[in-house]
């Protein structure tokens, strides 16, 4: 239907002066296109993943974490919609069950100036690890991982039933908490490389195993955990629990990365291996992808005008394009189960700056554009790259020195990407987004549609300002954009911009959004909102390393 498309999204035009003796910025005119190629994005679509090791830090154990609970609340008052938790990753495969462990026993390594907040190398729990889920927001929804490395069935099952039964207690399931996925293992195509599985593991291997855990309904279940094969997993849990009568299912893949074909681990490769076409297949609701732009694991540093790119998001992100269309083909759900700027906890001073911010900006609502339906970004205590440093901090995160005085709960710039994005997404539970065609290595733009009405937009400036900039004299760019008003609004209002401040790309601290902070003891915002106008024809300037919220306001 041609007349339904934009004829122009957008056009760049130069202004031409003679007698310049600086560039001139170009001008970037947007026309907001009438609704085209919208992508649904749900309001919990930010989203976060905590690492299983140290979970009840982030719940509280005895009473809730106020830090955590209030910045969670802070982003569902934007969206009406509980962010999703999942709890699992590399120590989720490290995890045994012992009923007389209260929450958690943890063993950790020796922090090192690479890895200043390492890993538990193991993790013994008990049923109220579990049941400080009750802590969570109302109606969060959580993906909670079982321990599929050890292939150790008892404990899988001990885990498993546990975390059922904490579900379907009243703490929990009364404020509406649900259990969405079992996540069955983290990462499993790269157990051949960490000594889980051995070294020609495969992926028929793995949706073998995976099969494993099929719930047949008419089978009869052992009644002794001794007794019990793989192939029991489920029916022991649905047995238990009645998992018939929850809406929980499981999660395929956790993988690392994808072939994208049908060798190696990829989900083309396990739909052929016919895992939906399994009686597990109709339990099967989900594939998760993990994804890290970079790697910090073996400590070499990372850059974050490379981090910040459009282009390198565009690349890292639409290699998944087949990934995902082979996903909803099965009628499954695909997200970004585990994902973060650098693997490994992140790079220093990178993965904690504000420029960060504006990559994670930019790359949920590019992942929104490709139909990847969540986004959890991965958060350990004391990691690089979190959103939220949930508890008081003695360690630098940098490199593991003792801290001059103890650092309080505290978000970090990236929580700002999500507060944005989620402000952006509204509270209408119909919202669509449609990425702008702008032809600028720079500028990204994001429309925000409700009913096929231009509701809300985003644009954000990719060009790095470092601290460093400033001190040497360089004046910082600025891009100027003019945005034709969308039809409907007639002409005749101006329209509303709100600023994601952003002083240097290496800033740590000082991010505000219209001039609100959230970097408050209790984590609850501060300051009062300050938007902006522009009126028609009027351009608005997109500082280096900031982004703007502009919001259609028709009378
Ligand atoms: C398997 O897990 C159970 C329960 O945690 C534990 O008692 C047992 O020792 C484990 N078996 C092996 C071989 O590790
Ligand atoms: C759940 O499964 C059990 C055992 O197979 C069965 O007795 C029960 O009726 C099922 N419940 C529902 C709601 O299907
Ligand atoms: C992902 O981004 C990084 C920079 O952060 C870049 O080096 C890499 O080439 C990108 N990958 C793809 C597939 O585009
Ligand atoms: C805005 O610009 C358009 C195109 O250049 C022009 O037709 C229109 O008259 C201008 N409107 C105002 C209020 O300046």
């Amino acid at each position: 239907m041609p007349s339904f498309l934009p004829i122009l999204a957008a056009l760049v035009t130069f202004a031409v002066s003679l007698t310049a003796v600086s560039p001139i910025p170009a001008v970037i005119d947007i026309v907001v296109p009438p609704a085209f190629d919208l992508h649904t994005v749900s309001p919990s679509f930010v989203s976060l993943s905590i690492e299983q090791d140290r979970w009840t830090d982030w719940s509280g154990t005895t009473s809730r974490n106020e830090f955590f609970y209030n910045v969670m609340e802070n982003l569902k008052d934007l969206t009406g919609s509980s962010p999703g938790i999942r709890i699992g990753a590399n120590s989720e495969d490290r995890t045994d069950f012992n009923r007389a462990v209260q929450y958690a026993e943890d063993v950790f390594p020796a922090p090192n100036p690479t890895t200043p907040y390492p890993e538990a190398t193991h993790i013994t729990v008990g049923d109220g690890y579990y049941t400080t889920a009750k802590y969570l927001l109302p109606d969060t929804e959580v993906i909670w991982g079982v321990n599929f490395g050890k292939k150790n069935l008892t404990a899988a099952v001990l885990e498993a039933t546990s975390i059922m039964r904490a579900f379907s207690g009243p703490d929990i399931s009364n404020l509406g908490i649900s259990l969405k996925y079992l996540e069955i293992g983290n990462e499993p195509d790269l157990y051949m490389n960490n000594g889980l599985r051995s070294g020609d593991y495969n992926v028929g291997q793995y949706v073998t195993e995976y099969l494993e855990f099929v719930p047949s309904p008419l089978k009869r279940i052992p009644h002794s955990l001794q007794c019990l094969r793989w192939s029991d997993f489920a029916n022991v849990i649905f047995q238990e629990i009645e998992l018939n009568t929850t809406s929980t299912r499981f999660l395929a893949g956790a993988f690392a990365g994808s072939s994208s074909n049908l060798n190696g681990f990829s989900p083309q490769a396990i739909y052929n291996l016919g895992i939906t076409e399994s009686p597990a297949g109709e339990y099967i609701a989900a594939f998760s992808e993990h994804h890290y732009q970079g790697s910090f694991c073996s400590g070499s540093e990372g850059v974050l005008s490379d981090l910040m790119n459009k282009a390198n998001i565009r690349g890292n992100l639409s290699q998944y394009a087949s990934d995902i269309q082979a996903t909803h083909a099965q009628g499954l759900e695909y997200i970004f189960g585990e994902t973060n700027s650098y693997s490994c906890h992140g790079a220093p001073g990178v993965s904690n700056t504000a420029g960060a911010a504006i990559w994670a900006l930019d790359y949920m609502l590019y992942a929104a554009t490709l139909d990847i339906q969540h986004v959890y970004f991965h958060d350990g205590i004391g990691f690089k790259y979190n959103l939220i440093q949930p508890v008081t901090l003695t360690r630098s995160i940098l490199d593991g020195s003792t801290l001059p005085s103890p650092l309080s709960p505290h978000v970090q710039p990236q929580y700002y990407a999500g507060i944005v994005a989620a402000e952006a997404i509204g509270k209408s539970g119909n919202t669509q987004i449609s990425e702008l065609d702008i032809d600028d290595p720079q500028i990204s733009g994001f429309v925000f549609y409700e009913d096929y009405e231009e509701k809300r937009m985003i644009l954000i400036n990719h060009t790095p300002y470092f601290y460093e900039d400033e001190s040497a004299g360089t004046q910082r760019p600025v891009t100027d954009v003019r945005i034709n008003f969308p039809k409907h609004c007639g002409g005749t209002q101006n329209i509303v911009v709100k600023m994601l401040e952003i002083q240097h790309s290496d800033d740590t601290s000082g991010v505000t959004w219209g001039g609100q902070s959230y970097d408050t003891s209790d984590g609850l915002v501060k300051g009062s909102p300050f938007t902006g106008t522009v009126a028609l024809n009027e351009s608005l300037g997109v500082p280096a390393s900031q982004a703007a919220l502009v919001v259609f306001e028709c009378s």
